[in-house]
């Protein structure tokens, strides 16, 4: 049966968001549409994530539930990491997937879909470069907020890390492509662009590197506002951080993980950079725009962590004073070097760092937000809040605010913080001139 209906379930990072996103606009354009809320779609898409053990079974425990109670199922796709990471022993593992398709074939699903129809279990995991990107149909829908790839993949092995291996190696989309979709997401709603890759401060085309790419992003009329996500410290160039200073859409925001504070864990985990460096990053960003909100990635224990690698990384986030900042337990993924070492470490202990590692966090949180309260700023209206009348909108540093306004999602409203929390803020909107 050809499917006349689709729901896509995203698990993993902004990217794999992104993919969702594109393979939605992708089906639509084949005529298939969206289920409403509650229906039962005739075409699932499992978009997954591999990062860490707990993600990617979380793709099988979706798949058990999509039997439904008379033993039918819908089509199932397994997209995404795990897709690529497991190919077709996929299919092996629950013989109710009927396409596997990784994250560099999504350009391939109309073709797999009619396999599929026809009683077939195609696998596709080749990874073409940027053959996905060509496929997708332009832009007609984007949040206020929109998301837009534009590197993808990673040459770093980190050696904990799936992702050169789920992703592919790094490769950037061109200059001129990424302008005509910004175009096409402002000119259908989009006040910000957040810019991805998985190094997405890797990216470059023809010698120019991200701050050209932002620089001229920043010459679109409509759009306010810029940021990007993930950067890795080896790309941080000095061209990068001075437009921190100068271009005034650039959002006072960066997610730069550094994963330990401990050098002898960093060189273990492959990560080319050591506290010391990436210290002297934080100084040099920080002296271009002294207001920036900084966000790290951490993870607890990795192989070998002793007590004491372990309180260097709260020394890292003391000295930096994150504004944000996500922490993991350690886990180990197959085929990657990490997974081999000796001395891994037991979970109990994972366990407290964790939470002692959280605690430090926290406090640095609650206390950048609290060093903004009394601040004017403005917010970009995003979405509803709990409350009538309540809208949720971000600050510059990518804070979550709640503001009383009848201004719609996509407004750009000035406030004054007045309240601050560990995760989010209160904000009180100016008076408007009267229209
Ligand atoms: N490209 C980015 C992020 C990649 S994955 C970077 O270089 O930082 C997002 C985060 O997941 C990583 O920053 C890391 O903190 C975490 N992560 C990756 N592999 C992991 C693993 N095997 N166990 C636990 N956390 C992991
Ligand atoms: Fe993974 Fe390291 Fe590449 Fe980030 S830089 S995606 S952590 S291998
Ligand atoms: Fe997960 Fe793949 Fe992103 S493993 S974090 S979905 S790149």
């Amino acid at each position: 049966m050809t499917p006349k209906t689709f729901k896509i379930k995203s698990f993993g990072c902004q990217m794999n968001v992104y993919d969702g996103e594109r393979m939605a606009e992708l089906l639509d354009a084949q005529g298939l549409s969206p289920a409403a809320d509650g229906d039962d779609p005739d075409l699932v898409v499992l978009n997954t994530c591999h990062i860490r053990e707990k993600a990617a079974e979380k793709a099988y425990s979706d798949i058990g539930r999509l039997r439904r109670e008379d033993g039918s199922k819908p089509l199932i796709a397994l997209a995404g990491c795990v897709a690529q990471a497991e190919g077709a022993e996929a299919k092996r593992r629950s013989p109710l997937i009927d396409i596997v398709v990784g994250p560099q074939a999504y350009h391939r699903l109309p073709e797999m879909l009619a396999e599929a129809s026809r009683g077939a279990r195609p696998v596709d995991t080749d990874m073409p470069a940027l053959s996905k990107f060509d496929a997708f149909p332009a832009r007609r829908r984007a949040a206020p907020s929109a998301f837009l790839t534009v590197q993808e993949g990673c040459d770093k092995f980190c050696t904990y890390c799936v992702v050169p291996y789920t992703r592919g190696a790094e490769i950037s989309r061109p200059w001129h492509d990424i302008v005509t979709e910004a175009d096409a997401l402002v000119d259908c709603g989009a006040r910000e662009i957040v810019l991805l890759g998985q190094n997405v401060n890797a990216w470059s085309d023809d010698r120019r590197g991200l701050a050209d790419l932002i620089r001229a992003l920043a010459k679109i009329h409509g759009l306010e506002r810029i940021r990007y996500t993930t950067s890795h410290p080896a790309d941080m160039t000095d061209a990068l951080i001075a437009a921190h200073g100068e271009v005034d859409k650039l959002m006072p925001y960066l997610h730069l993980p550094v994963q330990s504070g401990s050098n002898r864990i960093l060189k273990a985990m492959n990560r080319s950079h050591s506290a010391e460096t990436y210290l002297a990053i934080v100084d040099k960003v920080r002296g271009a725009r002294p207001d920036i909100a900084l966000s790290g990635d951490f993870i607890v224990g990795f192989p070998g962590e002793s007590e004491d690698d372990f309180e260097a990384t709260l020394r890292m986030v003391d000295a930096v004073r994150y504004a944000a900042a996500y922490s993991f337990k350690y886990s180990p993924r197959p085929g990657t070097p990490a997974a081999s070492m000796e001395d891994q470490i037991p979970r109990e202990i994972m366990d407290d760092r964790l939470q002692r590692l959280q605690a430090r966090i926290n406090e640095h949180q609650l206390a950048f937000n609290r060093s903004k309260v009394g601040v004017d700023t403005k917010l970009l209206i995003e979405r509803s809040g709990r409350h009538e009348g309540q809208m949720i909108g971000r600050s510059p540093w990518l804070q979550s605010v709640h503001v009383e306004t009848d201004a719609p999602a996509g407004a750009i409203v000035a406030v004054t913080l007045v309240a601050a929390g560990p995760n989010s803020m209160a904000g009180a909107e100016h008076q408007r001139a009267a229209a």
